[in-house]
């Protein structure tokens, strides 16, 4: 039997539990459609989530919560027609891993249906029957502590977490069970800087910081964010690489006056009989 694929230098989940050994820092970042999931794809980007994320970014909610199935099937799968070279993970939303037989039907789901190659959740030893349900079925897991947005309501808002020893004891406890479950990296999220480099060091597999300081094996930001689509969020966190909000605002200035001027279309823009 031939194995054949497009993606000959595909970033796997091997691949990337390797960096640590190896030393390589892993980068990561979300995406929701093709038009820039063509552009991840020609980057040297590893990873790329389909974060649920997409619920404040394209779609308009205050939380990750309304976010569905639905539509995180239909931005992954949107994602996975272009993203063939970084290893592509979905979100799996609000409420649908609460139990073993869910997270298996709805991950399921996201990959068959939405091209995932693998699936990122949220929590710690609560979850870990569904981490270890879903490895021993061979979807490759990606946990997530700290800030975990789909729990803002019991958290009490978007803030650090863990700042004290208690809560630090727990989420090194939650990440070294997420690892003994099979989760093959973990994202780290709004915690200490030093939480960040105890936590990376008693693993073995990656831990992908946000919000979480220098001393994680890799770091994921929101595509939108790290492009600076909105010029007034600007948590400390974050490293705007790009401020598009201006660059898009001159276009539509620009083209707005061309066309109120008469400027746009001109002669070259039409056809001739
Ligand atoms: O949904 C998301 O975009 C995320 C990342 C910020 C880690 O979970």
């Amino acid at each position: 039997m031939s194995h054949s694929s497009s993606k000959s230098t595909a970033v796997t989940a091997e691949a990337i539990v390797k960096k640590k050994s190896s030393g390589e820092r892993i980068s990561m970042v979300t995406c929701y459609d093709s038009a820039f999931g063509r552009i991840v794809e020609m980057s040297p980007i590893d990873m790329v989530l389909v974060g649920d994320s997409l619920g404040n970014v394209l779609l308009g909610y205050e939380s990750t919560i309304p976010v569905t199935l639905a539509d995180m099937i239909h931005h992954s799968a949107a994602v996975a027609r272009v993203v063939k070279r970084p290893f592509l993970a979905a979100d799996m939303p609000f409420m649908t891993y609460k139990n073993v037989d869910d997270a298996l039907d709805n991950a399921s789901k996201l990959m068959q249906m939405g091209g995932a190659q693998g699936v990122k959740l949220e929590g710690g030893e609560a979850i870990c029957p569904q981490v270890e349900a879903l490895t021993r079925s061979g979807i490759p897991v990606i946990g997530h502590l700290g800030l975990t947005p789909q729990s803002v309501h019991a958290l009490g808002g978007y803030k650090v977490q863990a700042k004290a020893k208690d809560a630090q004891k727990k989420l090194l406890s939650d990440a070294k069970a997420l690892q003994d479950a099979g989760a093959f990296c973990i994202v780290l999220e709004m915690i200490p800087s030093a939480l960040a480099v105890q936590v990376t060091k008693a693993l073995s597999i990656p831990t992908i910081g946000i919000g979480a300081g220098p001393g994680c094996d890799g770091q994921v930001l929101v595509m939108h964010d790290l492009l600076g689509f909105d010029a007034d969020f600007n948590p400390k966190f974050l490293k705007k690489y790009a401020d598009l909000n201006k660059v898009i605002m001159q276009a539509l200035v620009s083209y707005d006056k061309d066309v109120k001027q008469g400027k746009f279309p001109s002669k070259e823009h039409g056809f001739s009989s």
